[in-house]
């Protein structure tokens, strides 16, 4: 009984702020990232790594590229097909250009095998 309280409290307070199942985990091939659009119109790029699921901006800070469609080698980097720009997945550092400006970055919960993105990490 206990237990499943807290599991109804947990799924409230995930609620209360703004995350939303976006896929499955099982949907995610390690290190192919995939396009997935929250319900404002943000398309997020989610990447399985080592079993941990990160999300950031689909759209390059360079030209808004589909970052999606771009290389992750599974070293914690995500590199846009355009122009090469390289950043960080957990945090949307820059580590190479032509992009000067971080990746925005998603809070991601993976809750009964439901993959929950919430809101960005840095606007
Ligand atoms: S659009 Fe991504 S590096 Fe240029």
């Amino acid at each position: 009984m206990g237990s499943m309280d807290g599991l109804a409290s947990v799924v409230v307070t995930t609620a209360a702020h703004g995350f939303e199942q976006l896929a499955r985990l099982d949907d995610l091939l390690e290190n192919i990232p995939v396009s997935v659009t929250r319900s404002n119109g943000e398309k997020v790029c989610l990447v399985r790594t080592q079993g941990e699921v990160a999300a950031v901006s689909n759209l390059c800070t360079h030209q808004e590229f589909d970052m999606a469609l771009g290389d992750a080698p599974g070293d914690g980097t995500i590199e846009c097909a355009w122009h090469g720009a390289r950043f960080d997945i957990r945090t949307g550092e820059v580590l190479q250009g032509p992009a000067t400006d971080p990746l925005p970055v998603y809070e991601v919960i993976v809750q009964d095998g439901a993959v929950l993105v919430g809101p960005r990490r840095r606007e």
